[in-house]
This record gives structure tokens, sequence and C-alpha cells, in this order.
């Protein structure tokens, strides 16, 4: 980064005070190193004036409330969860083509936050939206859950004015503001995951019941595969189903893939070369303790011309 970080924090926590003055601020947290900055950013900006709100969309992973309340815990930041589970699934319900998920994803994630705002009387909302998430949004390659007005989109229309202190940098710098703000190390290494969750690791339809078993395979993953030089490893459960064998007869079973990619910026990746016998201890948790699970394949597209994600 250009700038120094420790200037850049004290501009901010400026820039937020500025804006916010002595009205209330509403931040979405959703664990992750961007929102958790922002989050600090904001407590240092505005104190009793920050309101943090986890939503639990039922598209995240296995205790991930509990882990970002203990985590927001540690900052004396206290986390409002709302349980908006059902309001998700109505919205994704049918919807198979990826950019509509995403789109969908987005406008029920704003509406909620609009209704967020009001019922805590709150004037503004502190989001965590960094550059690569704007760039990738205004270049059409996928609608990212947390970019409006970059894209012509007011957020008034959700009832929202937005301030997004983090919009100027890319993940790795942001990890040195986590690491200058004295963040623990579990947080400012934590791997993204993007603000849609678990359902843009299912292709076709989100259900509650594809969830849980996505949700199953991430924990996996995420238990067998770690590593600084590992910049995402998840599952993604696809589609179509395969043909497999079940005793002596043929069955229909799922088809999971994994991806593991490095990356600084996540504008480029590599597929990681994983050790085979690390890819057959995966293969073989996933295919024991994930019901259904009947294939699982190794994905090593780089991006470009692939994505990371899978929608
Ligand atoms: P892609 O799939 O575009 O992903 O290569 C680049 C990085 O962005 C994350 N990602 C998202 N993050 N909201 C987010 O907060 C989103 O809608 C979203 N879509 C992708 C992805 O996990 C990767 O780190």
């Amino acid at each position: 980064m250009a700038v120094n970080v420790h200037q850049f924090i004290r501009e901010k926590v400026e820039e937020i005070r500025t804006i916010v003055k002595e009205k209330k601020a509403l931040c979405a947290v959703s664990g992750g190193v961007d929102s958790m900055v922002s989050a600090c950013l904001a407590q240092r900006a505005l104190g009793e004036n920050l309101v943090a709100l986890f939503l639990d969309n039922g598209l995240m992973r296995a205790n991930e409330a509990q882990e970002v309340t203990e985590s927001l815990k540690k900052q004396n930041i206290e986390l409002q969860v709302w349980d908006v589970r059902k309001g998700f699934f109505e919205a994704l319900r049918g919807i198979v083509d990826p950019e509509e998920k995403r789109k969908a994803f987005r406008d029920i994630f704003y509406k909620t936050l609009g209704q967020a705002i009001r019922s805590y009387s709150a004037d503004f909302l502190i989001q965590g939206t960094i550059a690569a998430d704007i760039v990738e949004t205004q270049k059409g390659i996928k609608t990212q859950h947390n970019v409006l007005a970059q894209i012509g989109v007011n957020p008034a229309l959700f009832g929202l004015s937005i301030v997004e202190p983090l919009r100027t940098l890319y993940k790795d710098d942001v990890r040195k503001v986590a690491k200058a703000l004295e963040l623990p190390q579990k947080v400012y290494m934590r791997k993204p995951f993007p603000g849609p969750g678990l359902a843009t690791r299912i292709i076709g339809e989100v259900t509650e019941d594809r969830v849980e078993k996505i949700r199953l395979a991430t924990a996996i993953v995420e238990e067998l595969i770690t590593g600084e030089s590992v910049f995402q490893a998840f599952p993604v459960l696809l589609s179509d189903r395969a043909t497999g064998i079940l005793g002596d007869k043929r069955i229909l079973g799922e088809i999971i893939a994994l991806r593991v990619v490095e990356s600084k910026d996540a504008l480029k990746a590599n597929a990681c070369k994983l050790p085979w016998s690390k890819l057959e201890k995966v293969r073989d948790r996933l295919l024991k303790d994930v019901p259904g699970v009947i294939k699982v394949v190794y994905d090593i597209t780089p991006k470009p011309p692939s994505t990371i994600e899978y929608i």
C-alpha cells in the first residue's frame, strides 16, 4: 500500500466521524477481515453510536454467528444477531441462474439492512466493501453482494446512506490494516468467504437441504486444508448427478468440486498443487461424511479464465 497503515487508520476514523457526526451508524459484520476492520474503525470513530449487526441468513458456515460474536467481544464490540433465514431462503427459492442468484441475494441483503437501520434509528450503514468487489462488479464479471452506487444502483432505494472506509484497498492491504489495529492473527489471516456465503458454493437452486450438505462439506475442507499459502479452499455442490455403485446397485449421487487456490488480491488465482495424499484424505471424508456424495473432482483451472467462485 502506498500510504502508511497508521495514517490510513487515522484518516478513516476521521472520515467516518466527519460523515456520521453525532448520529448513529450500523455496521454489517460477517466476521471476515474486511467487515471486522470496518467495525473496528467505526468503533474508534463513533464509540457508543455504533451498532454492529450479523445477519444469520442460513447461508453461513457452522458456528459462524458464535465465532463472530466472540471475536467482536474481544474488541469490546457487542454484536447484534438477527435470524433472517426465512426471508433469505424465500428470496432465493427457484433461482438457478448465477447472476440472478447474486442479485436476489444482494437485494434481500440490503432490504434487510434497510429494516435494521430503521429499527435501530441509525442514519448510516458502514460496510467492508473493498476495491476488488467494486472492480469485478463494475467490469460486469459478477455482481458482488456489497456494491450498489458504483454500478448506478442508488442505496436510497433501500433507505440507506452507505460509508465504505476500505473501498480503495485490496485484500492484502486490508490484512496489513487489521494487523496494525492489533486484531488477532485468526482474524487478519482469515480466508475470504463471500458475502452470499454458501449460496455461492451451490450450482442450481439453493435449498435448505443442499445448504446443509455444502455446510458439512465446507467444515471438512476447512479442517483438512489450511496453511498460509492457501488463499481459499472450499467445496462446491454441482447441479448434475453422477452414476455410482452402492453395494451391488447402481445409484445416482452428488458431485462435489474441490477448489483450492493461491492468490494475492483475488483478481488472479492459481490452483494449489496439493499433495495427492492430502487430496485423497479430503476425498475420503467427503465421501464418508456428506450424505449422497458419489464423486469428488479437483478443479485445476486458474483465474482467468475461470473465477475463484463458481457463480
Ligand atoms: P471471484 O469468484 O470473482 O472471487 O473470482 C474473487 C473474490 O471475491 C470473493 N467473492 C465475494 N465476496 N461478496 C463478497 O464479499 C460477493 O458477492 C463475492 N463474490 C465473490 C471470492 O470468494 C474471492 O475471494
